[in-house]
């Protein structure tokens, strides 16, 4: 057996539906939760919310990346989550966001395309995944 070392970067990505409508000032307490332990621990990455649905692409120390996704697995706000990816990555995507957050106005102006596949349905996975990943820095499309 392959020991796995804990610190190796890795990438988990995921969708899932809001337990309920999340208003502003709820979205704006989770991000500054968030972005605090995110900063703390060395974790980058982006969280969507759309049409009372989530989806997050979280990079980082393997170790921290499943400490974090323990809670987010159990976190109330949300629920039927699903995970889209997991793995060993050699750099980050998005080095300089402890959690970048789309949601609302920044969806319908950067990344329209997004509204439509931010559903849950599993068809849509990879086009999803793209599409999240088109924010990224250094990425062409979204910017
Ligand atoms: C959609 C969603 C995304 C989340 N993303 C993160 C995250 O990136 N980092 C983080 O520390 N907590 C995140 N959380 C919050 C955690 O699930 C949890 O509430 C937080 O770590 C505090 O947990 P505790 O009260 O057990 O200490 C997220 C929650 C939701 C619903």
């Amino acid at each position: 057996m392959r020991l796995q070392n804990p610190n190796q970067l890795v990438e988990l990505s995921y969708v899932s539906r809001a337990t309920q409508e999340m208003g502003l000032s709820s979205l704006i307490h989770l991000f500054d939760v968030s972005l605090k332990w995110n900063d703390a621990h060395a974790l980058t990455g982006v969280l969507f919310y759309e049409n009372g649905f989530f989806s997050q692409i979280l990079e980082g120390p393997r170790v921290d990346v499943l400490e974090i996704w323990e809670k987010i697995q159990k976190d109330y706000r949300h629920q039927i989550l699903r995970q889209l990816g997991f793995s060993e990555i050699q750099e980050r995507s998005f080095p300089n966001w402890g959690l970048r957050f789309y949601g609302g106005d920044l969806i319908a102006k950067d990344v329209p395309h997004l509204s439509g596949l931010l559903d849950g349905i599993p068809d849509h996975d990879v086009e999803l995944l793209q599409v999240m990943r088109s924010v990224a820095d250094g990425s062409g499309e979204g910017k």
